[in-house]
């Protein structure tokens, strides 16, 4: 089990920098965090998560949105935060993107949706949809590297700026990175466009399409 010891320190070291700080002699506070620690099983994992207070976002949501799917999954989707209807249902892509990404799964892949893992950046609603601020995505980030390594897929398809942004702090824009497979150690990354931005730009679906196909070639 790993301490969460060092992500509340960087917590606070982005809490700093936010406030205009470049460097800091301030040692961040010794916290109460020897009973706050990483499992190593996704029961106990989503335990953690659902009680987890570590940023601003625990106090204005209805619902820890976890993650679904086969944790054995070949697959992992990730989005990036989720917005009010995975905030009222506990689950991700639950509104409108959702169904988007449920045809991008199904009629493109052909696989159920049930087979693939689906997870967020981060784990709780921002206010009025706003794009994750970056200490609330490292922090979060530590529930998500674990969420992967359990998993272990084969292929991990980011959605959108954020997702590809925060999994591979490579802040390229989605319209240049798209479609690009990055071998890392323990997986590949393919990152595509959101479904919501799908649902404002539906001509840039032939391009997903395409980078959808890849997967099939890639298992
Ligand atoms: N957008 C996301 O990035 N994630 C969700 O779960 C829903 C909408």
């Amino acid at each position: 089990m790993k301490n969460l010891h060092n992500a509340l320190q960087l917590k606070q070291l982005y809490l700093l920098k936010q406030l205009g700080y470049s460097y800091t002699d301030i040692m961040p506070s010794k916290l109460e965090t020897e009973s706050i620690e990483i499992p190593e099983d996704m029961i106990s994992l989503q335990k953690v998560v659902s009680g987890c207070h570590l940023c601003e976002l625990s106090k204005s949501r209805q619902q820890v949105v976890f993650g679904e799917g086969n944790e054995n999954a070949d697959i992992m989707f990730i989005g990036g935060a989720p917005s009010s209807t995975e905030d009222s249902t506990g689950k991700p892509f639950a509104g409108h993107a959702g169904e988007i990404l449920t045809k991008m799964i199904e009629n493109v892949l052909h696989i159920p949706r049930p087979q693939v893992y689906i997870a967020n950046i981060i784990k709780c609603k921002p206010a009025n949809n706003r794009a994750p601020e970056e200490s609330e995505a490292q922090t979060c980030r530590l529930f998500l590297q674990k969420q992967i390594e359990l998993i272990k897929p084969k292929i991990v398809v980011t959605l959108g700026d954020t997702a590809y942004l925060y999994l591979t702090n490579d802040n390229s824009p989605i319209s240049k990175i798209r479609g690009t497979v990055i071998q890392t150690d323990e997986y590949m990354i393919l990152p595509t466009f959101h479904p919501s931005y799908l649902l404002r730009n539906p001509s840039a679906k032939k391009e997903t399409f395409s980078d959808l196909l890849k997967i099939k070639e890639l298992l």
